[in-house]
């Protein structure tokens, strides 16, 4: 490959510190001369003539159209369901009148995706890609593409265009909501650049998420993260990237569903991981992790500024509350990247994984 890792081990380390960059990257392309948001005016066409907008992905771009459904729903109130793209091509929900379709992909190549995109099409559906590569294949055959400027991606394990995605969906959000007259306090090119210095910290932080990794993760054989709100679906993914190069089990749980019956895999000294950056229920996921130190759980809790507490092991920069997840991601790739480095793990290459799967 013609990219180089520099100075860097890996391109998975590379490319989290590259976060910030593309944050700043996508105000720029993004922004008018007057610092509007600039879009193609079918685009927002397109979004605003939607009764409806489901948003098809897979792996970890799918946990950012988790996050993308909160976002376009709570800014631009227009219904949102985001699919898995396997499970989406055979088992197809019933549709809205005037519905949009929205492919999530970082590499544009993804075979579930283009499925989807071949049925939708047929059915005379507008498309719309979100792709960190123009002129992939879902880019040239969907109806319109965004594009999410993370610049090549090379570890399998996905960081800054998941970070990309959900940047470019905020925009997208705050554009339709003026467009179709919903009045928002929010300016996501003004409340990107916070999240770009915010994720800056976590170049200096490292240290701190390689004790993380050692002081928890080190010999577990399993792991849990557990969040409320938009913390659980930053919680599936962190979950996933743990997974994905370390091959701990792990999963994203939502912390008040925990009591249902997971629960009951606590025992001592399991790692429980909480994510603490939603004001509204942080009294709450602080009462789901009391519940699980009492049966002999680990627990680790990453914070905000705003929800912190004096236990917290990393406590993060505020940032606006529809943007928590571009910058709680962060260590959740760190502590991922040092379990599978201190593991012995091939970290960019993991076993049986392939960056993009153009095969069903
Ligand atoms: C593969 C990769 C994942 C990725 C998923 C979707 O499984 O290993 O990291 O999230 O494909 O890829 P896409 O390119 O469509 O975002």
């Amino acid at each position: 490959t013609d990219i180089e890792k520099g100075t860097y081990p890996h391109f998975m380390l590379k490319e989290i510190d590259e976060q910030p960059f593309v944050m700043r990257n996508i105000i720029t392309k993004y922004k008018d001369d007057n610092d509007n948001i600039k879009l193609e005016e079918p685009i927002r066409q397109a979004v605003t003539d939607a009764d409806r907008i489901y948003i098809i992905a897979a792996g970890t771009s799918y946990h950012s159209g988790l996050v993308g459904k909160e976002l376009i729903e709570k800014i631009a109130q227009i219904p949102v369901e985001t699919h898995i793209a396997s499970e989406f091509l055979y088992n197809m929900p019933l549709l809205s009148k005037k519905p949009l379709f929205i492919f999530i992909s970082q590499s544009g190549e993804t075979a579930d995706l283009r499925g989807v995109l071949v049925n939708v099409k047929k059915l005379g559906h507008t498309s719309l890609t979100i792709t960190n590569v123009p002129g992939s294949t879902l880019s040239r055959e969907a109806d319109y593409t965004l594009h999410t400027y993370g610049g090549p991606e090379i570890a399998v394990a996905s960081t800054k265009a998941y970070t990309a995605q959900m940047a470019v969906m905020a925009i997208l959000a705050v554009d339709a909501a003026r467009a179709g007259g919903v009045e928002i306090d929010f300016d996501p090119l003004q409340e990107l650049g916070i999240v770009a210095n915010a994720m800056e910290i976590f170049t200096n932080k490292k240290e701190e998420l390689e004790e993380v990794a050692r002081n928890y993760l080190s010999v577990s054989r399993n792991c849990f993260f557990i969040g409320r709100s938009m913390d659980y679906y930053v919680c599936l993914e962190g979950a996933l990237k743990l997974k994905e190069i370390s091959y701990i089990q792990a999963e994203g749980f939502a912390g008040g569903e925990l009591k249902h019956g997971t629960i009951a895999l606590i025992e001592e000294g399991t790692p429980v991981i909480g994510l603490a950056t939603q004001k509204d229920v942080n009294l709450n996921i602080r009462g789901n992790m009391k519940e699980v130190v009492a049966r002999g759980a680990n627990p680790c809790f990453i914070s905000m500024e705003g929800c912190e507490h004096e236990e917290d092991k990393i406590v993060m920069p505020a940032v606006h509350e529809y943007l928590t997840p571009l910058v709680s991601v962060l260590p959740m790739q760190l502590i991922s990247y040092y379990a599978a480095l201190h593991r012995g793990c091939d970290v960019d290459k993991p076993r049986n994984l392939a960056k993009s799967v153009t095969v069903e």
